[in-house]
């Protein structure tokens, strides 16, 4: 039994966390995974943030590595998504401005996740999406 339970551990601790467990308890309230441009036009009045798709699509448009490297661009798209988690800023926000000025900043997700949640629900985020445009 004890040495059932201890495996168990194990395996969850070297696998990381579920990334997309983590979006539903604690973006999903906000952020809906799947929406087209037409349903956020027509329900732009009742959504509390823009969804994940446009998030994740938003940020891989506007970041652009020179020589076009794939895997640096999407440590460098998971680093943004990361950091944003905790901090949060109308500075690095890219969200658009009028949508921003609607929504609001997201408010600070800082001490709600620790590092392996953080980077498996970013992960997530980018790789959810990859050939998806919204
Ligand atoms: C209480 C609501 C709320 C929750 C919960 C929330 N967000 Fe947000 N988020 C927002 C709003 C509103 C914006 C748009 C304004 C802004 O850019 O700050 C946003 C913007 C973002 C952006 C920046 C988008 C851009 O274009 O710059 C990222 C990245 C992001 N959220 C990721 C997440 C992740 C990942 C989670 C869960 C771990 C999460 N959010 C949870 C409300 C929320």
């Amino acid at each position: 039994m004890k040495s059932i339970t201890l495996v168990t551990l194990m395996s969850i601790t070297l696998m990381g966390a579920d990334g997309y467990k983590v979006y539903k308890d604690n973006c999903m309230k906000c952020h809906a995974e799947m929406m087209t441009k037409a349903d956020v036009m027509k329900s732009f009045k009742s959504l509390k943030a823009p969804p994940m798709i446009e998030v994740a699509n938003k940020i891989k448009g506007n970041i652009h590595i020179v020589d076009e490297d794939a895997d640096i661009k999407r440590r460098v798209v998971i680093a943004f998504i990361k950091d944003y988690i905790d901090n949060p800023s109308i500075q690095y926000s890219m969200c658009d401005p009028m949508a921003l000025e609607k929504f609001g900043v997201m408010p600070s997700l800082k001490g709600k996740l620790n590092e392996a949640q953080k980077q498996a629900v970013s992960e997530w985020v980018y790789d959810r999406y990859e050939g998806n445009t919204f």
